[in-house]
Formats: structure tokens, sequence, C-alpha cells
């Protein structure tokens, strides 16, 4: 666990090892971050070697000349001392310059975990070394916090502040961390994107100078996930040397990788210094948000599995811990603002013979919100659309078997809304400039006290009378003019706001912890650690076309869990991007994720309904699996194919998604590989999978016994009414030959159609069951 002695401090996870130094002069030196090591190594062989004074660099002491701290692999750094890194500190000094020397003073180690006080902290840490270093001129402190995860092999740093002088200190920036490491021909892994194509997975070789990944508006944001890894050049899903770092931060953030001249990499991560200013006065101590990081020699999928864990076991808190997540219909995508008590009711219904679970009422249930333009802000039911209230209704959805979830956008303000008029001050905006709008609204000003008792006040009053069991918490623009009247220093507002909404949902939900609250902002804007303490699961993107979903649910899985990823199956063609996808897959890509549904029932086909409830029905057999399952993003050697599995805890059980993205021409054998399963005597099988008449055009005549207009009303009727089942495979064998892979039946090229051969086609899909089999089936 946490060990140290003269010159180390040594900190073991169940597989990884973590160690600092300390130099003569009081530095850390940051050692070694990998596979566990044995208990006899340490310092004396794996420090750096310093032997050499190194041409035109600064030393440190007269004394010394190899002791230059711009060639050390450290594990905090300083301004004005000789490292010409990016440092993760910019201080205004009490004598005005930017100089500071932060050395070694105590340190303490205490069971558990240390939290913070106004920003939320991972729970359930095993220890937590604090390292104090105090500036050698000045009584000014950082406390270096180290807490240790054991079993999920995580690690979290953070860092404060604390000014025991007599005059103000300016922070212009703290990172929570700062560590070198040496080059290992590293890659850096980023999820970037924007609205509707959050999460996408990039690649770029680390190289000399600075790459930047960071976010300016106001949120964790679309643009540039807080989380990122850094992997040797070799790696890939399964083997290779891998560490990932993510932050317990929902507003702006900052990470740096900085390769320098003698090929030491630096990795400093924490708020964003962008607009940034915090004036650290007497007495006061300033806390940064917690990072964590994890280590792994066995892939991506090695650090994904420990984020998982490290997710699941010690960032979502209250009733919805490793709990199953209900199946929810959200009527969004099927009304928009357009709806009335009774639409609502019969998409309730329908939802209910479907076997769903929860029913969802999106946007404009309240004041004058029948378009974005107005009403956002007055959270008062529209008697129009409710005429008898939202408890009335609530009773009316929970009459029909279902629970009840509310939408809400409490931190945003439409100038047309009752709120506006009679508090314009509670937006944020510059009194000399007219104010930027996004998506016709403004932001409320969440540094203002009264503000947040509004929200709290509004939103709590609907979910006790209304006795609302889910909420949909939406943020669906960026902060874009920065300015509070509740601050004298503007450099406070982006941090100040982010706590501002901690404490408004603090407030709201502590008290409520029955209530599962799914956030999102335009999507997956805000998807990142700091909300997943308030929300078990967030909405991961307004793209519903599960080829998109691909995408973004594999970029997000490098990081985050199935169960945190809300994922809905919705009509085709998708409102995003015009495609059309087959119900299976939008189904198949939905499975690894909290399973929802989002479109009008009232146009389904008799058939699509008994497709659905069969979904439904399947999802719920295999529902813990699917959100909590051990998840694999398994290689395939084409590059028209995802696949996905999921393995149950007993690891007796195996859930794989097989995705085709787009055909190819007489498209060569595939092979299924199912991993991570104990040893055994298995039998896999294929879902089975109506295939939709529709879908193969004139083709049909080569299967029906008289001929028909592929485009006529026949061929729409028995659409509707009629489907061909799609091939089915069973196979019994050893986890081994799993593991190897099993050839699947060849898929059609055009040559004929028989119960041997997959139709996937462009954006087809099977879902594959891999079970144990038992003593009597033997
Ligand atoms: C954006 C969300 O991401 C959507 O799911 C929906 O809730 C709309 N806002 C409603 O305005």
């Amino acid at each position: 666990m946490i060990t140290t002695d003269e010159r180390s401090f040594r900190l073991d996870t169940d597989c990884t090892t973590y160690l600092i130094g300390k130099t003569k002069y009081g530095h850390l030196e940051h050692i070694y971050y990998g596979n566990l090591l044995s208990k006899e190594d340490g310092v004396n062989v794996l420090a750096q070697k310093r032997s050499i004074m190194v041409g035109s660099s600064v030393l440190y002491s007269r004394e010394d000349d190899v002791y230059s701290l711009d060639g050390m692999c450290l594990e905090w750094s300083d301004n004005g001392r000789g490292d010409y890194r990016y440092s993760p500190t910019e201080f205004k000094m009490p004598d005005g310059s930017f100089v500071t020397d932060f050395i070694y003073e105590r340190h303490e180690i205490l069971e558990g975990t240390v939290a913070m006080e106004a920003m939320p902290t991972a729970y359930g840490g095993d220890q937590t070394l604090i390292i104090i270093l105090k500036d050698k001129t000045y009584p000014i402190f950082i406390d270096l916090y180290y807490t240790v995860f054991k079993q999920t092999n995580v690690i979290s740093r953070r860092a404060v502040v604390r000014n025991e002088g007599s005059v103000p200190v300016t922070i212009r920036r703290i990172m929570s961390i700062s560590m070198d490491l040496p080059d290992e021909c590293f890659q850096m892994y980023t999820l970037d994107g924007g609205w509707i194509k959050e999460g996408n997975l990039h690649k770029r070789p680390v190289s000399y100078g600075i790459t930047v990944n960071s976010s300016t508006t106001g949120a964790s944001s679309n643009r540039h996930n807080p989380a990122f890894l850094l992997a040797e050049a070799d790696a890939n899903e399964d083997y290779g040397s891998v560490y990932a770092f993510n932050m317990i931060y929902s507003g702006n953030h900052y990470s740096i990788i900085e390769k320098n001249e003698r090929d030491y990499v630096r990795v400093c991560m924490g708020i964003n210094p962008h607009l940034f200013e915090w004036i650290l006065s007497p007495e006061e101590k300033f806390e940064t948000p917690e990072c964590v990081m994890s280590y792994s020699s066995q892939g991506f999928n090695g650090t994904s599995h420990n984020m998982h864990d490290f997710i699941n076991e010690h960032i979502v808190r209250g009733d919805y811990k490793k709990k199953e997540r209900p199946i929810l219909l959200n009527n969004w995508e099927a009304h928009f603002f357009d709806f009335n008590e009774g639409k609502l009711l019969r998409l309730a219904r329908d939802a209910k013979k479907l076997g769903i679970e929860l029913f969802v009422l999106d946007d404009g249930w309240f004041g004058d919100r029948n378009h974005d333009r107005a009403g956002l802000g007055d959270y008062r039911v529209n008697p129009k659309k409710l005429p008898d209230g939202m408890k009335a209704f609530a009773d009316k959805i929970r009459n029909i078997g279902l629970d009840f979830g509310l939408w809400f956008e409490p931190e945003m303000v439409n100038e047309d809304s009752e709120l506006y008029r009679s508090h314009p001050e509670y937006a944020i905006k510059l009194p000399n400039r007219h104010s930027v709008l996004g998506r016709n609204q403004l932001v409320l000003d969440l540094c203002k006290k009264e503000v947040r008792d509004y929200i709290v006040e509004q939103v709590s009053s609907i979910l006790d009378e209304a006795k609302i069991s889910y909420v949909k918490w939406d943020m669906n623009r960026h902060i874009a003019e920065a300015f509070s009247t509740a601050l004298k220093n503007q450099g406070e507002f982006y941090h100040r706001y982010i706590l501002g909404l901690y404490e408004v949902l603090t407030r709201i939900f502590g008290p409520r912890s029955h209530i599962l609250l799914e956030s999102c902002s335009s999507g997956g804007n805000r998807f990142d650690l700091g909300m997943l303490c308030y929300s078990p699961q967030i909405w991961a993107s307004d793209d519903t076309d599960p080829i998109e979903r691909l995408k973004i649910q594999a970029g997000l899985s490098y990081f985050y869990p199935q169960s945190t990823m809300g994922a809905h199956v919705s009509g085709s063609p998708h409102q995003q991007t015009l495609r059309e996808t087959p119900l299976a897959t939008r189904f198949h890509a939905a499975c690894f994720g909290c399973l929802g549904y989002e479109l009008d029932l009232k146009y389904l086909s008799p058939e699509q309904r008994k497709d659905i409830a069969e979904q439904v029905a399947f999802y719920k057999q295999y529902r813990k699996i699917f959100q909590y399952g051990r998840f694999y993003r398994v290689k395939s050697y084409k590059s028209n194919k995802v696949i996905w599995e999921t393995v149950s805890e007993d690891k007796e059980t195996a859930l794989t998604g097989f995705f085709q993205t787009l055909a190819t021409a007489a498209e060569s054998s595939d092979k299924l590989k199912v991993i991570g399963l104990k040893k055994g005597r298995f039998t896999i099988r294929t879902r089975s999978q109506r295939l939709y008449i529709e879908r193969f055009g004139g083709l049909i005549k080569h299967v029906a016994p008289v001929e028909l207009n592929p485009d006529g009303v026949i061929m729409r009727v028995a659409n509707r009414h009629y489907s061909l089942k799609d091939c089915v495979e069973t196979y019994t064998c050893s986890s081994e030959a799993l593991a190897a892979g099993i050839p699947l039946c060849e898929q059609f090229i055009g040559t004929g159609y028989h119960e041997s051969i997959r139709m996937l086609g462009d954006f087809g899909s099977n879902m594959y069951i891999t079970e144990k089999e038992n003593e009597q089936q033997k």
C-alpha cells in the first residue's frame, strides 16, 4: 500500500507501483509508474542517474554541477529555478515575482480518502499520502494528495494551496498533477468531437514541445473530454503499456503533454488557466480537482477495466450505485415540443405494452415552452398540455404501470420568460455589451446565491410534489461572456460557476437519493467524472444513429463503463444523419449502455412491436451483464467491423455485438472471438432477429412465391405483418476455441439466400450469447 523511507514514497495497488523520490534538496522526483515491483526494488536502482552536466542548463545549487531541474523527472516543479518546462503553478508571489521554490516539508499517511470541501471526491480509497511542500521564502504551502484505490489499480492526485502568510497570493495557474515519464514512443489518445459527434477517439504521436487537451466552454465539453491515454507505440486493445488519466471536474479543464530535449514527457492536468485568476488571501486555501491515473501493461482494455471498476466502485454513489437501471421511453424525438396529455398517455400505454419501465417527459412541459425561444426558467406546468398539473399527470403514468421521470434545464433562461422579465440580473451578461445567445438562451449565474436558491427551490418542489423518480438535467449552451456581479475578481468566474453547480446538485439530490439523475448537455457536452458523482448515468449524445454511436460509445468506453451511458433506440432514418439502419442494429448498439427508446411508438408496425417487445425482454434477461459486465473492445482485423463484448462477473456468460459498418462486395469470412471467459465448455448462439422484407426491395421476388411490386401496397402491408428470420448459428466448444475465434456462416453476396447465410449488408449486426454448459447439458 503506501510505504515510505528517508528517500522515497511508494504507492502500491494490486498490480501497479508508483514511486516518488526525495532529492537531497527536497525536490520530489518521479521515479517509476508501472507494473507492481518486488518489495526490494527502490530508488537506488530505479532513480534516474545524474552524472553529467548538460551544456547551457541552469544549476539549482552552486555546489552541484549535475543537478539541473530541467533535466530531471520531477513530480512537481517551479518557475524560475531552472526548469523550463510547463510548470504546474503560476503564482504572483508577495515580492511581485513569479518565482517559487517548493520543497519537501513533511508528509502524512492517512487511512481512507480525504474528502474535499466544495468539490466531489472519489470515495472509498484505501490510504492517502499527503506530501506537504513549502516555498523556501514565503509561508505558502502546496499539499500534494495521493489516494490509493488498491483493487481498481487507480491512484488519484490533487493539490491544495495554503497561504499562511500575511499578504494575498495571486494564483494564475494551479494544476492538480504534474509528473515526468521517460518517453516510450508515447502516443496520445484523446476523445474529441462536437455536438452529435462526441467522444471520437483520436491518436497522435507525442512529439517535442507541448500538446494540449483542454476545454474553454465552461464545461468539460463535447470538444475535448478531459480523459486521455498515453500508450507505448505498439500498444493495442490487449497488449502494451498504457497510462490513463481523467479528472473529477465538470468545468474548463487543461492537460498538457510536453516532451523535452532529454526525452522526458511531462504530464500536467488541472483547471484550465485560461481566463483564470484566484486571489488567495491569508489563511485561505485553494483546492484543485482530483485527477485519477491508472496503468496497465494489458493494453487499452486493461486501463479501461481499471477505470470502469473505479467509476462503479468509487465515483457513482447513492441508491443507484451498482443498481440495474430502468429501461426508459423518452418522448423527445417522438414529439419535440408538440404534445398534449392525450399524446403522452398513448405513448406511455404503448411503452408499457412493450415492457418498458420508465416514462420520461422531456422538454416543453412548462411555461410558454412551445419552441426553444421561450419559457426556459419557468417551471410551472403548461395547463394546455397537462390540464390537471404535474402530480395528476405523474399519477396517471404510474397508474399505467410506469415510473415517471422529468426533464429540466435549470442552469438556463430564455429572455422571453417570466423569470427573465422579473429577474434579468439572474442571467450572465455584461451591462455594457449586447448578450450573445446560444439556442436562444442565456446562462443563469450560478455564482450568485439567490440564483442557486431559486433553482433548488423550483426543482425540488416539483420533484417532491409529483414524486418524480428520474430527472434528466440538461444544459444546452456554452458559457460565453464570463462575468458575475457577485464577484470582485472575474478570474474566479468559471470555477465558481462549477462550485455553484455542485452545490445545487448536492442540495437537490443529496436528500433525494431515490431519484435516478441522468445528466445531459446537448448529449455528451459534460460527460465527466464530476457529473458522475451526482448522476449515475449521462446521455451520451443527441445522436441516436447506431453507426455514429459505435464511435461515440466506443470512444467513451476507453474511460467510462456501460452503466454510465444513456443509449436509446430511435426511429430511422435518423434525425441526425438521415441514415437508415436496421432496428436490430439500433438495439444492439444501445444494449451496451443504459437502454431506452426514443421514438413515436404509434407508428410502429405490428411486426416492429413484436420485435421491440422481444428486445426489451432480452435486455431485461441480461441487463446486469450489459450494464455492469466486463467490457471488451474485441480486436477486429477488418476495418468495417466493430465487435463489443461484455462478460458476466462469474465469467460464465458473454454477450457479443458484431456490427458491420459498410458492406463490401463478396465479403470474406468472418470470425467471432469470445474472450474473458473461464475455462470450460460453452454454447454460443445467435440472438434470433427479424429481417424486414422492405430491406430487400426487388430482390424479394426471388423468395416470394408470386411476383410483387417492391413498392406496391401488398409489399408495404406484408412488411408490417411479416418478416424473415435471420441466420441463427449454434455451436458448442471450449473457451479456448472461442478465444481463438469461431468462423461464422458466410454473408450474403448476391448468390442466394437460405437459413445459413448471414444477411448483414450495410449497418447490419448480430448479437451472440455465449453461456457455460451446465452439468446436465454435458
Ligand atoms: C438536448 C438534449 O440532449 C435532448 O435529448 C433533449 O432533451 C433536448 N435538449 C430538449 O430541448
